[in-house]
């Protein structure tokens, strides 16, 4: 055996090592969550603040019974929005809970009861496999919300997994992922 031999079967083996790595890589690390994700969903947030879809002036609508895992009473709102040069529809849900909670409660008062806003961005290019969707949970004052595993909600949420926004929301009529109508269904 030569070493040249040696040398070339140690090489050819490192290849191998480093492109099964990365096969596997995307399924251990994480592909929501991430330092980015987290950044993008607080431009976000920015950019929706200013056109009055979230925050204390927030545009609101008719207060209805919801459906789980959303709150027990939800409103939702659909608008267009830019981050960077990113621009294009976006829906916002709110989740209300808590003692008391009914349509006509949050109606009343709905800071109140808000519980958790749920967005959907649609980001040019982002995620064509699901309709390039940016999937986010922000708490009622913007900051991501994290799931029991500690992993912050914002970005492909939880793509290649059987839960999680993504996994539910390909459940919804239209292949559009949008339950509540069709009209971004291609
Ligand atoms: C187990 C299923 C399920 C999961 C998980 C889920 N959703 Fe939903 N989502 C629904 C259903 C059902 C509706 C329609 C509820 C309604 O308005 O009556 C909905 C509605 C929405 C809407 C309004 C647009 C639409 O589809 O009608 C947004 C925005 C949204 N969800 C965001 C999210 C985000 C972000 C996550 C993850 C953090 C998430 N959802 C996780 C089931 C789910």
């Amino acid at each position: 055996m030569t070493r040249q031999w040696l040398k070339q079967g140690f090489i050819a083996g490192s290849l191998l090592a480093v492109g099964a790595a990365s096969l596997v890589a995307p399924a251990l690390g994480a592909p929501f969550g991430t330092r980015a994700d987290v950044a993008y969903a607080g431009q976000l947030w920015s950019s929706l603040k200013y056109r009055h879809l979230v925050g204390k002036h927030a545009i609101m609508s008719t207060p209805y019974q919801g459906t789980h895992p959303h709150g027990a009473i939800l409103d939702t709102i659909d608008g267009w929005t830019r981050v960077g040069n990113d621009a294009g529809p976006v829906i916002i849900k709110r989740n209300y809970g808590g003692p008391g909670v009914s349509k006509t409660a949050v109606a009343n008062n709905p800071r109140k009861f808000l519980k958790a806003v749920t967005v959907m961005f649609k980001r040019p290019g982002y995620d064509p496999e699901n309709q390039d969707w940016f999937w986010v949970k922000y708490g009622p004052d913007g900051s991501v919300l994290k799931n029991p595993k500690g992993m912050f909600l914002a970005g492909r949420v939880a793509k290649g997994t059987g839960k999680g926004c993504i996994a539910c929301h390909k459940a919804a009529p239209g292949g559009d992922m949008v339950f509540n109508h069709d009209r971004y269904a291609r």
